[in-house]
């Protein structure tokens, strides 16, 4: 016979099971894409509404998913769809406003990377969940990687002592976006930094235990996506280079109050010799470490020793992409900790910024005040 303790544990086992996650899209072009496919594989979440400016993508998206309510506007869509959250999948510029209005519309939210444009709006994005009492989540998809959930376990195992100097890269040989408005620097706050370097930077900077940044500087160089793409074979050639403001390789330096360096370079185009590079390097009193291949560089019995896990979970793009889904979704669902709660975009948006007002003041380095 089961007793009352089983009794109410099955049943709330079964009220756990039943629940259902109604989410909405602002944005559905190529990430919202992706979310959506990987959303799909969740029997307890139902994608309710989708809104997009563009007609073209929303009815591909409407011939997708023919069940799911479709907007050009995503204020109407707030207001007349009853959702539990919402996905905020538009260019940069449009995170705060569109994260504020979901979020003031009684919605929990997942915002895309970056969390927006300035500190300043990250700050009012923040304020606006803490008084909607909702969660605000930011898609910093690679601290779901295995390799990352390794160097950062290690981090606070002591393993590496303290960290005095992280190198970060984010490089692409010819890998300027042909789509969207990755180009445009009033649309997007940057090019390759904020779009590419800002995964990296993150992952570093989780995995470093986040220190707070204290100063950057940074210099910045557009040559190549500024011009038509010419003859050359490449990821995605004919680039729109009449709209292009952006820089296509950027190299910084970022100091941290602990004593910590960080020198971060990106590029969406640079002669280097990989097609396109992620990874960064720790450097500590104790220990090293690289994120790929995954080694930890220490001295062992009386040796110096390369460390290496025996097995990862799978790093595959689309699984570590899953894994940030569905941290969303069991965070908003089921009330488990988030490992990307939005707070932790603040510190990263800052040292963005700082970085692109380095460069604009050729490279002086300027302070970060938190
Ligand atoms: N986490 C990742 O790995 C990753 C990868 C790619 C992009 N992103 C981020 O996702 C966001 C979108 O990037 P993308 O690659 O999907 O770009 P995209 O250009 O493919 O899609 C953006 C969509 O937003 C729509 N949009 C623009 N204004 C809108 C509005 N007012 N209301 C509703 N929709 C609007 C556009 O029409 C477009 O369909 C960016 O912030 C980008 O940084 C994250």
């Amino acid at each position: 016979m089961a007793t009352a303790r089983q009794n109410s544990s099955s049943a709330s086992s079964k009220a756990k099971k039943n629940k259902t996650l109604r989410i909405g899209f602002i944005g559905t072009g190529g990430i919202a894409d992706l979310q959506l496919r990987l959303l799909a594989k969740r029997k307890d979440v139902v994608v309710t509404a989708l809104s997009d400016v563009n007609q073209e993508t929303l009815a591909r998206r409407q011939s997708e998913l023919p069940d799911t309510q479709c907007y050009s506007d995503y204020k109407a869509m707030l207001s007349r769809e009853k959702l539990d959250a919402v996905s905020v999948c538009t260019p940069n510029i449009l995170h705060m406003q569109a994260t504020i209005d979901a979020l003031r519309a009684g919605n929990h939210v997942l915002c895309e990377k970056p969390l927006s444009m300035t500190v300043a709006e990250a700050r009012k994005m923040l304020a606006a969940a803490k008084s909607a009492r909702k969660k605000l989540v930011i898609g910093f998809q690679y601290r779901y990687d295995p390799r990352t959930q390794y160097l950062r376990q290690a981090m606070e195992e002591g393993q590496f002592g303290n960290i005095l100097y992280a190198r970060v890269q984010a490089m692409r040989r010819r890998g300027i976006p042909n789509w969207g408005v990755f180009g445009r620097k009033e649309l997007q706050g940057g090019g390759p930094l904020i779009d590419i370097g800002v995964h990296v930077l993150e992952m570093t900077h989780y995995t470093m235990g986040a220190p707070t940044p204290i100063s950057a500087s940074a210099d910045m160089f557009t040559y190549l996506g500024n011009k038509p793409s010419g003859g050359i074979q490449s990821m995605w050639p004919n680039w729109d280079h009449e709209t292009y403001t952006v820089e296509d390789l950027a190299v910084g330096r970022i100091r941290f109050d602990n004593g910590a360096v960080l020198h971060i370079e990106s590029a969406f185009a640079a002669h280097v010799p990989d097609p396109s590079l992620m990874n960064f390097q720790l450097m500590g009193d104790k220990g090293g470490a690289t994120w790929s291949p995954t080694v930890i560089f220490t001295d062992e019995a009386g040796h110096m020793v390369n460390k290496e896990p025996a097995w990862l979970a799978d790093t595959a793009f689309d699984k570590v992409f899953a894994r940030k889904m569905n941290g969303f979704v069991d965070h908003v669902l089921y009330n488990k900790p988030t490992i990307a709660p939005a707070t932790d975009g603040l510190k990263v948006q800052a040292m963005l910024n700082a970085l692109y007002a380095s460069a604009d003041k050729n490279g002086k380095e300027v302070a970060i005040k938190l």
